[in-house]
């Protein structure tokens, strides 16, 4: 918990002493969905991941968190009251502590308009909205690289969040993370959209904090992992044209899937719908649409395309009667 303290201090700064307090704070933060994949983390209590990744921001789609003091703590999720064992509540909770004044307590109601848990990346908004609330409740003056960075310590793919747009966040090399930061990209490859099919909102059994755990203290694949995926986070980011970043963003998902499935004991995301739908996006191409998948922690599969396309593309998935939802960025 120190350590963590002192890295909260550190980048808080002077933002602490200008504070004016709020009784409550609300906020809406979006997700994003990783292009290049933060998959892997460095030893330590600060969630410093082993590689860089590149996201794009789910425009309006996220959490919306109203943030209240309180006489105890209470979390409500989706209109849902948690109790105290819930992981939710105590990752949300155990986030707050760094923050809170002595005797502070808080009610945190939280909603989504995506589905929880289900590999729709609702912890990246999750914990970027947590972040904005206390900040905002707190009356702190951080700026959003600063933001990022505190968000991280919730959750890896929450210190995207803070951009529309591309998002790249750096590893950093330092091990007290002062150059562990997200910030927004302008990439060469524009009018970009993402559909994301909501193949199956069920909570998953495994959470990608574990899986990413075991999976790179396991898999055979996993000492080549950082290295093949960064070659990856280069080209992406040097792609000229959509089908050249549309093939390393399939290239990556896969990659990092293979990592999973090679775990010991194996493990997979996927269901017969998942692979249904990347069969028919590598069909789809052969056809001649521009269309390339990926895939996170679930069983969900994203397309990205060309803005071009989108009315071609959603009429294949309307036609599937698959629910969905549309990006462009
Ligand atoms: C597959 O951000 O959920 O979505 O830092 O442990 O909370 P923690 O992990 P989390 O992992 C996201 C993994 C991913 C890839 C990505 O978003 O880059």
């Amino acid at each position: 918990m120190m350590e963590r303290m002192d890295y909260v201090r550190a980048i808080l700064g002077d933002a602490y002493a200008a504070a004016a307090q709020h009784e409550e704070a609300e906020v809406f933060m979006p997700s994003n969905i990783a292009l290049v994949k933060y998959w892997g983390k460095r030893p330590g209590v600060l969630n410093l991941p082993l590689v860089s990744s590149l996201s794009l921001t789910l425009k309006g789609y996220g959490t919306k968190t109203r943030l209240s003091l309180s006489h105890e703590d209470s979390m409500l999720l989706n209109g849902k009251t948690l109790s105290q064992g819930d992981p939710a509540y105590k990752k949300a909770m155990d986030f707050l502590d760094m923050f809170r004044a002595r005797g502070e307590c808080y009610r945190i109601e939280t909603e989504n308009n995506i589905p929880t848990a289900a590999g729709v990346a609702s912890s990246a908004s999750g914990f970027a909205a947590l972040t904005s609330a206390i900040i905002k409740l707190k009356g702190w003056d951080v700026p959003l690289k600063a933001q990022s960075m505190l968000a991280r310590l919730g959750s890896g793919s929450a210190a995207r969040s803070f951009w529309d747009g591309m998002v790249l966040w750096h590893k950093g090399t330092r091990d007290d993370g002062m150059d562990c930061y997200a910030e927004p990209v302008t990439h060469s490859v524009h009018d970009l959209c993402l559909s994301v099919l909501v193949l199956d909102a069920s909570e998953k059994s495994v959470s990608s904090r574990d899986a990413m755990q075991a999976s790179l203290a396991t898999s055979p694949m996993a000492p080549e992992w950082p290295q093949r995926q960064a070659a990856h986070l280069d080209a992406a980011l040097k792609a000229a044209d959509f089908a050249t970043l549309g093939q390393i963003v399939e290239d990556n998902a896969v990659l990092m899937h293979a990592v999973i499935q090679s775990a010991v004991p194996a493990m997979s995301f996927d269901t017969a719908e998942t692979k249904k739908w990347k069969d028919n996006v590598q069909r789809w191409r052969t056809e001649g649409m521009p269309v390339y998948f990926t895939q996170d922690a679930g069983a969900q599969i994203k397309l990205l395309y060309p803005s071009a396309h989108r009315a071609d593309i959603e009429e294949k998935i309307n036609a599937a009667g698959v629910e969905y939802f549309t990006v462009a960025a």
